[in-house]
């Protein structure tokens, strides 16, 4: 069943119903500030960090789910009604939510009244605006009261969920404009010099700023005593849990509407100028101030530019265009409207919006756990380079700058200090090659070769810093220098798969499989990390190459040579390739083993990485990964599951059987092997892979998906689980980039590489031909393929503004203009 549709001119998804099976939600922000926004109006919102910087407060694990966010109650004659369906479960005569880009709106009806929110977050300011309409679509006049309502989260989210005894006394307000301006500024009068305002641009007729007020302490968001009363309390909070709420009149004839403009924004203040600045003698300090009293400058400010319903019509059309701008670098236009739209829309969307949230803020990560990932940031560059190429060159100065100068790596930092995140520290041996990774993108996208020259802090030490170049170095002679009894590289505490902990054993619950070592083998081994070294190794040499450095490049040569014949020496099973060595040395993914017998991740990886393309190994590799861990849903991580609890593997098989590592279909390496097919020019293959996991394609099976069908999940349920199709993490998962990299690159085949734009096509044999247009380097090429031959592969012709092109590499031409290029596949 379907509980909405893509509405493809607007670039929205329009949800019909608000009992989806799990909230559909939608980010709204681009750089610093952010909400998480779902179709029934639920979510909160931060500044920079999810943790530390959190204005509305949210509750994970609560019942009913998704209950708080930004609502708005009506009553209408004495009939009281919530038109986001939540909190209170109004019966409406419409509803309707909307999700673009960066912006949601919920539309909905009751009794002849409607009522529309438009949420979004201002391209260039720190706030959540919420543009509401109420119109009366009756035949009599209605006289209408509004209640807004937010809770404020006491900022540091985890306290907030956990310190009450000191919680319950700090929280702090400021009203003013008779209520229709609130402050919110806990912890103000000591060490933070930033407050929440929750405005609105209208007079009020009262206010509340205290929760147990406003609800009643035993009730629930569904049924508050003030909007049930009709009347406001004026309440000012003092300690226990300050609110946000208007409480507005309304008159409105047949036919009539009214707009009105909410601002939920993050203020800041420079240290000496906290407070208030006071005229009158009997201030205190000099300049005098009045004591306690916030500067509101920065809210007037905002105030001042979003007090109008046309200025907030006016920064929704800037994002709109905004995101033309961006949707333009790539897009495609083909017979499959489900390929077109995922790609050209909805996946770069989501590679944007993972590159800005790494793993932190969403329904299923709290905001609090995580910071930026070493490994996860790296890898989002790919999907996101081609459409902020200047933040991508920052985002990897920063990534770089928490490496260590031995090449290892935090494997987490935190985005507010961009510092490395100790508690999580380092050993997982395969982040270093990521960086390669991400820099390789980054220098084919634009030609930036003068990135490599950047002096870049190792662990934040600007004494130690060094070139880009010498990080990627240092990375690379990582892997080289770390190698176990077979010549493959040490694994650490994971690899890519953070759940095999080759040298965690642990007996104790709730120890962290990630940063427990009980047994430091010094032996343990990952087939998956000499294939990502294999797979980047050739970009490696490239860059030294062209920088110059050929004897480095000769050296890096022979390192990437030896690794392959050790793969093929030691990481061969007969039939696909192994997965890892243990503690012992014994074999994971292997027909030896009971459970965990074949993998997806070291086969996808090796055949990306080309390796057995010249004996038959890769075909037979891919020819496994098919017959024995395909579903109709994806390819699941590896079979059989593990039944029990292997002290020696790790959190890998701790899950029950079907769920996550234990034999889930982790999408996000489903597009390698994706690529991989690609390699062996198995086009209709490699869509078929392609399209399982995408989630367009299983949009009318929302029961059982019950995740965003706009957006990849990062773990649907495998064949082994009672869930089997059930997805699970939806938005911030690596998914989004590599399915990214796999469609545009791989399949549709419009491919950076150092010379210009590569055309090489691999779709199944009976696509008749697609156009994707390409920015590239200052200039749009117009790429239109013809595969009426009805191959898989290969292209037979390519022309550049009607020349002949020799070759199908399509030079950076950077002269701001538009080429035609026409590619003849046979
Ligand atoms: C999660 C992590 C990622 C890891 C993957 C597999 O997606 O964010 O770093 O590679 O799980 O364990
Ligand atoms: C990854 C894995 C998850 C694991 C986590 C630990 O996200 O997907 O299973 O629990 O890493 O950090």
């Amino acid at each position: 069943m379907q509980y909405g549709y893509f509405d493809d001119d607007a670039r929205e998804y329009v949800i019909t119903r608000p009992d989806t099976p799990y909230p559909w939600i939608n980010y709204l922000g681009s750089e610093d500030f952010y909400g998480l926004f779902s179709n029934t109006s639920g979510g909160y919102c931060f500044y920079r960090d999810a943790r530390l910087l959190r204005l509305i407060r949210y509750r994970y694990n609560n019942v009913p789910t998704d209950s708080g966010g930004r609502y708005f109650y009506i009553r209408d004659s004495g009939d009281i009604w919530t038109p986001s369906w939540m909190p209170m479960k109004s019966a409406l005569d419409r509803y309707e939510c909307r999700h673009g880009m960066g912006y949601s709106r919920i539309s909905s009806a009751r009794n002849g009244l409607a009522f529309s929110q438009t949420s979004f977050v201002p391209l260039k300011d720190n706030c959540e605006i919420h543009k509401i309409v109420l119109a009366n679509e009756s035949k009599a006049d209605k006289d209408v009261d509004v209640f807004s309502f937010i809770e404020f989260c006491l900022w540091n989210a985890n306290d907030d969920m956990t310190n009450f005894q000191r919680n319950f006394s700090i929280g702090e307000v400021e009203v003013e404009a008779g209520g229709a301006r609130i402050y919110h500024k806990t912890e103000y009068r000591e060490r933070r010099n930033h407050y929440a305002l929750w405005a609105v641009n209208v007079p009020v007729a009262g206010f509340d700023t205290d929760r147990q007020t406003f609800l009643g302490l035993y009730n629930g968001f569904d049924h508050p005593d003030a909007v049930f009363a009709g009347k406001a309390n004026n309440s000012i909070a003092s300690g226990w849990a300050p609110i946000g709420s208007h409480h507005i009149k309304a008159h409105l004839k047949p036919g009539e509407s009214k707009s009105l403009v909410f601002v939920l924004g993050y203020c800041e203040n420079p240290d000496d100028q906290k407070w208030e600045p006071s005229a009158e003698p009997g201030g205190r300090g000099s300049p005098p101030v009045k004591p306690g009293v916030i500067n509101k400058a920065p809210a007037n400010a905002l105030l001042d530019k979003y007090g109008s319903p046309e200025a907030a019509d006016r920064v929704l059309a800037a994002l709109k265009d905004y995101w033309d701008a961006l949707l333009s670098r790539f897009s495609v236009q083909a017979e499959d409207k489900r390929m077109a739209r995922m790609a050209g829309v909805w996946n770069q969307y989501q590679c944007m919006v993972t590159f800005n949230m790494s793993r932190s803020a969403s329904y299923f990560e709290s905001g609090i756990g995580r910071g930026m990932g070493f490994r996860d940031s790296n890898q989002d560059l790919l999907g996101f380079v081609h459409l902020v190429p200047e933040r991508a060159r920052a985002r990897i100065l920063d990534i770089a700058a928490t490496q260590f100068p031995d090449g290892s790596a935090y494997h987490q930092y935190q985005p507010l200090t961009k510092r490395g995140n100790n508690e999580v520290g380092s050993g997982f041996n395969d982040d270093p090659l990521w960086l390669i990774c991400g820099v390789a993108a980054y220098i084919k996208e634009t030609g930036d070769f003068g990135i490599l020259d950047e002096k870049v802090p190792f662990d934040n030490k600007e004494e130690l810093a060094d070139s880009l170049f010498i990080h990627l170095k240092r990375s690379f002679d990582y892997t080289v220098k770390h190698t176990g009894p077979h010549g493959l590289p040490l694994i650490g505490r994971a690899d890519w798969n953070d759940c095999l902990n080759l040298n965690c054993f642990s007996k104790t619950p709730g120890e962290s499989f990630q940063t427990t070592a009980n047994f430091e083998s010094g032996i343990a081994e990952s087939v998956l990390i000499a294939a990502i070294f294999v797979f980047n190794g050739p970009d490696y040499i490239e860059i030294c190459r062209r920088t110059r450095r050929a004897e480095e490049a000769v050296y890096a040569a022979k390192a990437v040579a030896s690794m392959i014949e050790t793969i093929k020496a030691h990481g061969w099973d007969g039939n696909w390739f192994l997965r890892a060595y243990d503690a012992y040395g014994h074999k994971i993914g292997s027909h030896e083993c009971e459970d965990g017998q074949i993998y997806i991740e070291s086969n996808g990886f090796a055949v990306m990485a080309e390796i057995g393309l010249d004996d038959g190994r890769a075909q037979k590799a891919l020819d496994s990964v098919k017959d024995k861990l395909d579903t109709k849903y994806g390819i699941v991580l590896q079979q059989p599951a593990y039944k029990e609890y292997h002290l020696e593997l790790g959190e890998v098989s701790s899950y029950p059987p079907g769920y996550k590592e234990n034999a889930g279909i982790f999408c996000h390496n489903n597009p390698w092997v994706t690529i991989a097919e690609t390699k062996l020019g198995r086009g209709t293959r490699a869509f078929e892979t392609y399209t399982k996991i995408c989630p367009a394609y299983r949009e009318d099976d929302s029961d059982l998906r019950r995740l965003e069908p706009y957006v990849y999940a990062q773990m649907v349920a495998g064949k082994d689980a009672p869930r089997f199709g059930e997805a699970k993490n939806s938005w911030l998962t690596g998914t989004a980039a590599w399915t990214f990299v796999s469609i545009s690159q791989y399949i549709l085949g419009v491919r950076p590489v150092f010379d210009g734009l590569l055309i090489d096509p691999c779709i199944p044999s009976g696509m008749k031909g697609f156009t994707v247009i390409r920015h590239f380097q200052s200039a749009v090429y117009r790429i239109a393929v013809d595969n009426s031959a009805g191959v898989e592969k290969g292209v037979k012709s390519v022309t550049l503004d009607g020349k002949p092109l020799d070759g199908a590499v399509l030079p950076a031409l950077g002269d701001g203009k538009t080429h035609e290029v026409n590619v003849v596949m046979g």
